[in-house]
């Protein structure tokens, strides 16, 4: 399942993002690649354990508490301190997967990477390229979102991001782990998730039917999620 949030942050939250993280000291993307992603990666990256890059990544989680649809289609139960990318001068990020297992440097927290998020930071006219392109089954998903808005998608992917030629992508990345490990319980539990939210904002949430439905959504809550 692949969804995107829209406003996670809004145009004066990513400007202020943006002027703290052009402000901090880059470094080559490489720092923090598998194995395997290491030969197609050439970007740069703002230093890992930075305070600029702390407190951006601090903004990035305070958003994503406020963004319900997030939450909601992601049920994150940790989630990888946010690191910020950019793309100029023709780099890119070849096809490549992510690492299932992700252990934040120094420390002894690790999660199972279920989900990749990209949050964009910079408008797409700004650049030419940049593309993040997902594959599935069903062939090649390219994603080139406005600023402040987020995609989610699965961890599991093969992806890349296509050479930017002009202009420069700014962006955040990141990966959690959800308390609903397997991918088609957690797109169930969406779905009836935003049905009980449509038919709630139409009858009030103390309406019989509502309450089943949430009751429902509870209970496979309870089945299925860690908490
Ligand atoms: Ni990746």
């Amino acid at each position: 399942m692949m969804v995107r949030v829209e406003r996670v942050l809004d145009e004066a939250q990513v400007l202020e993002l943006r002027r703290l993280i052009e402000s901090g000291e880059w470094v080559d993307g490489n720092e923090t690649s598998g194995h395997q992603s290491r030969s197609a990666k050439r970007n740069r990256q703002l230093r890992q354990g930075s305070q600029a890059e702390k407190t951006a990544g601090r903004m990035v989680l305070d958003a994503l508490g406020h963004a319900p649809e997030f939450i909601a289609a992601a049920l994150p139960l940790k989630v990888f301190p946010p690191l910020f990318n950019r793309y100029e001068g023709g780099e890119a990020f070849g096809a490549h997967v992510d690492n299932s297992i992700r252990r934040l440097e120094g420390t002894d927290f690790r999660i199972r990477s279920d989900l990749s998020a990209t949050l964009f930071l910079a408008e797409p006219d700004s650049y030419e390229g940049g593309e993040l392109v997902i594959e599935d089954l069903f062939g090649e998903h390219r994603v080139k979102l406005p600023a402040g808005d987020l995609v989610l998608y699965p961890a599991s992917s093969v992806h890349r991001v296509t050479p930017v030629t002009s202009g420069v992508r700014l962006g955040s990345f990141f990966w959690l782990q959800s308390m609903v490990r397997d991918p088609g319980e957690r797109e169930q539990l969406y779905r009836l998730d935003r049905t009980v939210r449509v038919l709630s904002a139409e009858r009030g949430p103390t309406d019989d039917a509502v309450l089943q439905l949430t009751n429902l959504y509870h209970n496979l809550m309870r089945r299925w999620a860690d908490a």
